[in-house]
């Protein structure tokens, strides 16, 4: 554990990967009178704030849930402007070039310009070491038929657990420690289900646009008082 002088806050040397469901926008929105799209936008900030806040503090991937496979029965013009500011974050990410991008999810039913895009914006920053996965068009079950369907066509007959992690969309990096759900709601939606066996959880009220500095010390400072045991004890308690 170190102490961040500058920062104020105790990072956890176990703490290396944090997962967000960035959820909230739409009521963020709707308490201002603004469109949910509004929502969506301060959303983007939101993640490029808490982005570089995580890489300050040695957390060295970030994990956000973008677009999920469900989310494409909202309504048009909310996708369209979902899509549209995937577009632009990724017009000022090319210029920012500081993590590695990564997209995790199904790409290939989103505007093919688009997929040039993310292509090659994961390109231009492959060399980076801090990592950004995005998981856009993504579901934690397709994830995992993905990765067995993947296995199949190797040829295999039989898997095992080291197969399917080394096969599905996040294989480049380690399971979450800490998973954040924002705005109140407690459960997964289909976020990481493969990865989680092992991570810890924290929710908050507070909705994904305001979530800044303040709330990601929180987090972390739950964090910290979590005892991870992996099913077995730790030393001393036994
Ligand atoms: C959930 O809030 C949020 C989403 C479905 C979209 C998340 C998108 C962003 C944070 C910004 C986009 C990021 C990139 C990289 C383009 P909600 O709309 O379900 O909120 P609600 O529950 O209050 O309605």
């Amino acid at each position: 554990m170190f102490f961040n002088k500058k920062k104020n806050a105790i990072v956890n040397n176990d703490l290396k990967h944090i997962a967000f469901i960035m959820d909230g926008n739409g009521r963020w929105a709707k308490s201002r009178g603004l469109p949910r799209k509004a929502g969506h936008k301060q959303g983007a900030k939101a993640l490029e704030n808490i982005g570089k806040i995580c890489s300050e503090y040695g957390i060295n991937t970030v994990t956000v849930y973008a677009f999920s496979t469900e989310n494409w029965s909202r309504p048009k013009n909310e996708v369209d402007a979902i899509i549209d500011l995937l577009r632009s974050y990724i017009k000022d990410a090319k210029k920012r070039k500081e993590v590695r991008y990564k997209f995790i999810g199904d790409k290939s039913v989103l505007p093919k310009d688009l997929i040039v895009e993310i292509n090659e914006l994961e390109e231009i920053t492959k060399n980076f070491d801090n990592v950004l996965n995005i998981a856009f068009n993504y579901g934690g079950r397709a994830e995992i038929v993905y990765a067995c369907n993947e296995l199949i066509k190797e040829g295999k007959t039989v898997i095992t657990e080291e197969d399917i992690s080394s096969h599905i969309y996040t294989s480049h990096s380690k399971d979450p420690d800490l998973i954040v759900r924002t705005a109140g709601e407690y459960r997964l939606s289909n976020f990481l289900l493969w990865q989680c066996a092992y991570s810890e959880f924290y929710f908050t009220d507070v909705y994904w646009p305001n979530f800044d500095r303040k709330e990601l010390e929180k987090a972390i400072e739950s964090f910290n008082n979590r005892k991870r045991r992996y099913g077995g004890l730790i030393k001393g308690e036994e």
